[in-house]
């Protein structure tokens, strides 16, 4: 008896260490996809997020596939609970450990030079689009705030002098609000490059682009230092232990309606009240000074082969709702 509580002491001590000083580990978290058929299957999947489960995709409405990772303690009680409902489900992902020992962070080769075969770290990422800035005459950096832990809010604008002096139309395209979403933002500097020097160069004659590679700075950087599955921001929650509200689910329209959760310990947490994070509100009032002009805003997620567009929180359409299928 007394050997196992030495032998759970030693375990501890290790943890405290291992939380401050490595990323934390997704052994045995495994991705469950799930198709509900009914409205009771979708409610029994909202019951999962409000718990805790975090969804990569959904919860989706009926005919459409939600996937959700389970902890190894949540395999227990949470998913028992899913795989007994009828719904149908499968295995998506055995270990998620084993996909994140896969993937491909690199330190840059030369200060501001990115590919996109890997993953960059934020200050690689500001690194290069400073370089950009420096090397081409129709590139900007504006910083339009800082973060709660005082990192730069940066938005790259791209406008090309026209002669006439006629202003352009602006595209606003933002990466990464999501912390884990690193794609986004690879995405969000490979459309730079091609506006650049790529296939859409000639976009800089009809518009003027302003792109935000990493929307949630300070979560960016704790997706890459310590939690690769981190989503939210990192600002404090009094009176919880949780950490960081859901930059998604802080904007004043409809705020904590349909998809939003008024718990800190959620993923989708909307904050204790609308515009409550400095990023969202940064954004916000830099978007005031352009958004006359803009004529299209796309912000980059992940995953799912989706175009999703307004309203969020109904299921009514919106006005415009065959011209945004058409699109899509
Ligand atoms: C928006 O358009 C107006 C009128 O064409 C122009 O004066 C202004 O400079 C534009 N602002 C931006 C940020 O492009």
């Amino acid at each position: 008896m007394s050997m196992r509580f030495k032998l759970l002491g030693f375990l501890c001590t290790c943890h405290v260490l291992a939380v401050d000083n490595t990323m934390e580990s997704y052994v045995g978290y495994k991705v469950y996809r799930f198709t509900p058929s009914t409205e009771d299957h979708i409610k029994l999947l909202r019951e999962l997020q409000d718990a805790g489960i975090d969804f990569w995709t959904g919860p989706s409405p009926p005919g459409r596939t939600s996937d959700a990772m389970f902890s190894p303690e949540q395999q227990v009680d949470l998913l028992n609970k899913a795989l007994s409902s009828g719904m149908k489900n499968e295995v998506y992902i055995s270990d998620v450990q084993d996909l994140l020992d896969v993937e491909k962070v690199r330190t840059v080769q030369a200060p501001g030079e990115i590919d996109w075969y890997y993953y960059y770290k934020l200050d690689d990422l500001y690194a290069h689009v400073e370089r950009l800035a420096v090397e081409n005459p129709y590139v900007e950096v504006i910083k339009y705030g800082q973060s709660y832990e005082s990192r730069d809010l940066k938005v790259v604008k791209i406008s090309k002098f026209c002669e006439t002096g006629e202003t352009k139309p602006i595209i606003f395209i933002e990466g990464s609000t999501h912390a884990r979403e690193w794609i986004s933002s690879a995405v969000a500097t490979y459309i730079i490059n091609e506006l650049l020097c790529g296939t859409l160069q000639e976009r800089m004659d009809q518009f003027d682009f302003y792109i935000v590679p990493v929307g949630n700075p300070d979560g960016y950087v704790y997706s890459h230092t310590r939690s690769r599955m981190w989503r939210k921001t990192r600002s404090i929650n009094k009176g919880s232990r949780c950490v960081g509200t859901d930059p998604n689910r802080n904007w004043n329209y409809q705020w904590m309606t349909g998809g939003s959760s008024d718990d800190p310990c959620t993923d989708i947490y909307a904050g204790p009240e609308a515009f409550s994070e400095v990023e969202i509100r940064s954004l916000a009032e830099f978007y005031q000074t352009i958004g006359n002009n803009v004529s299209f805003v796309l912000t980059l997620h992940i995953y799912g082969q989706k175009i999703v567009f307004p309203l969020g929180y109904t299921r009514d359409h919106i006005p415009d709702y065959d011209r945004y299928v058409r699109l899509a």
